[in-house]
């Protein structure tokens, strides 16, 4: 059994990666595959402490925060992530250890050491999608679709610290996708890309 790829959508608040990965979902489907689709933090009792956590507003230390997400982790990748690649199954993910490297990188945390850590317990993606927009327009898309409900993630100084980690970036498979264009334009790259990885 050929193993199948994980394919990451990453970037600040509010940059369109879940619009986009529910469409690349879709055009895989239309085209008879089957991808395992989900998101980090998951809705497991990790993630569901994480998501009360950034909307209380009272943000845990930087320590604290950093071990929750991998221990969220460490149960989505054993439980859903890995044996979906053993199947050979296309695993599209909202979210990975990308995002702790940027988001508590951005805490004061080292981003090297993060991604080292993560690199080596945690499986890599084939993919990493960049979505790149401005803190400024990522934040005033959070706001349209409902508002801000996580304080702790997103507020302007936290998404540029974020935005600065990102820009930094270097890991393998990383592709950067200028979000501030249509939809449909970003999605047609999300697909050119998705293509080059799923031979
Ligand atoms: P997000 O993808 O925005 O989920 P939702 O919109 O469903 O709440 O993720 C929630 C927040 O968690 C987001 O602000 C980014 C942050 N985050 C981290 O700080 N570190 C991580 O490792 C992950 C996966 C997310």
């Amino acid at each position: 059994m050929k193993r199948g790829a994980l394919i990451v959508f990453e970037g600040l608040d509010g940059c369109g990666k879940s619009t986009q990965l529910s469409l690349a979902a879709e055009e895989m489907r239309t085209k008879g595959l089957e991808p395992v689709v989900t998101r980090e933090p998951t809705d497991g009792p990790w993630g569901r402490k994480i998501r009360a956590m950034a909307a209380s507003g009272e943000a845990v230390s930087p320590e604290t925060e950093l071990e929750w997400f991998f221990k969220d982790r460490r149960e989505h990748v054993q439980n859903v992530v890995k044996p979906a690649l053993e199947a050979g199954q296309t695993v599209l993910s909202d979210r990975s250890y990308i995002s702790t490297v940027a988001y508590q990188g951005a805490r004061g945390l080292d981003p090297k050491k993060i991604l080292a850590d993560s690199e080596a317990e945690f499986e890599r993606p084939d993919l990493v999608l960049l979505f790149e927009v401005s803190p400024r327009d990522g934040l005033a898309r959070v706001e349209a679709r409902g508002g801000l409900s996580e304080p702790v993630f997103e507020n302007l100084e936290f998404q540029e610290k974020v935005a600065a980690v990102f820009a930094d970036l270097q890991v393998s498979g990383l592709v950067r996708i200028d979000a501030a264009r249509g939809i449909e334009a970003i999605a047609q790259d999300v697909s050119d890309a998705i293509l080059k990885v799923s031979d």
